[in-house]
């Protein structure tokens, strides 16, 4: 299994900054469940399993449809934290993973993964689908691809949209130097490779949803020291920055020739014409694009 996602540090900037997924994902995979089966008496499902589910992003958006959520995932310290964030009684949370769901045969209405499905062995979460799906019980697989920053102020629009434009050239060029896990192409391609997999004729996909968060660039720079590429990166340059850290007299400058996160807040600035400021103190809307996929069972016993 590949474990990337470990330690206290990163479930608590997990919890700060990952981009909780919008209310819509869940309203179209219920708009696809109830196609297929009818939920109870009081109007809701009997279970949904939320498979990687971090620290808790993914699981809250579908408590209202559900008796029982169970969130699993293999990351001690993201279960700890998803126990502490969320609020609804309902919803409970197990280590477990997705090729090992940790819940009886048959039982479950609902599967879902959020930004999870592509660090699977796909044939043995696929497997794992049909056995505790109900016979009618559903899967829906989704997430969100790079973020694109787009300054509040100021409020000129062309100005505002050259900005954003340098931004996302800024966050490209930051992106490619990260050194992500191969599987990060399933984003890169929004899943299109996972969904061709599956090969029910009534699977669906929906790319039109999108996380629109206002925050500031202080968020944002938070967010991106939890992508996995980045902080792989960065260990790969652990010794060039104490021997900087040993030093007097260091530079921003010096600093951001190490760290690629530095180096773009610093291009950020110089491009933003923005002297001398506080992170927190420049507001962005910042939106990601996110793609859904929904499918019913049975899933594919093989990926090739
Ligand atoms: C990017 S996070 C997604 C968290 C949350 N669902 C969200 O929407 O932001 C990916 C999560 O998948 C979990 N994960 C990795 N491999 C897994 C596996 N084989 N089975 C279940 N979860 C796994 C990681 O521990 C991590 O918490």
């Amino acid at each position: 299994m590949i474990r990337l996602f470990e330690g206290a540090a990163l479930a608590e900037a997990y919890a700060l900054s990952r981009p909780h997924t919008p209310a819509k994902i869940a309203e179209i995979s219920m708009a696809y469940i109830n196609k297929r089966s009818q939920p109870a008496a009081n109007g809701k499902y009997k279970l949904m399993v939320d498979i990687g589910c971090g620290s808790g992003q993914s699981t809250e958006i579908f408590g209202k449809y559900f008796d029982k959520i169970l969130g699993i995932d293999p990351s001690s310290e993201q279960i700890l934290a998803a126990r502490k964030q969320t609020k609804q009684q309902n919803i409970v949370f197990q280590e477990g993973t997705g090729e090992n769901i940790p819940i009886e045969s048959e039982t479950v209405d609902l599967v879902a993964c959020g930004q999870s499905a592509h660090w699977f062995n796909f044939a043995k979460f696929f497997k794992e689908c049909n056995r505790v799906l109900k016979p009618d019980g559903c899967l829906v697989i989704h997430g969100y691809d790079l973020p694109k920053i787009y300054p509040i102020r100021p409020s000129d629009s062309t100005c505002r949209k050259d900005q954003a434009a340098t931004a996302q050239r800024l966050i490209r060029s930051m992106y490619d130097t990260c050194t992500f896990h191969p599987r990060r192409k399933h984003i890169d391609n929004h899943y299109s490779q996972i969904y061709d997999f599956i090969k029910s004729t009534h699977k669906t996909r929906n790319d039109s949803v999108k996380i629109k968060k206002q925050g500031n660039l202080r968020d944002f720079v938070q967010y991106i020291t939890t992508w996995s590429g980045y902080r792989s990166y960065m260990t790969t340059k652990q010794e060039e920055l104490s021997e900087l850290h040993g030093k007097n007299n260091v530079t921003d400058t010096m600093i951001a020739d190490v760290d690629i996160l530095a180096k773009f807040v610093k291009k950020i600035q110089a491009e933003w014409k923005i002297e001398d400021f506080e992170l927190q103190s420049i507001p962005l809307d910042i939106i990601f694009d996110c793609f859904v996929i929904l499918s019913e069972r049975p899933l594919p016993d093989s990926v090739e």
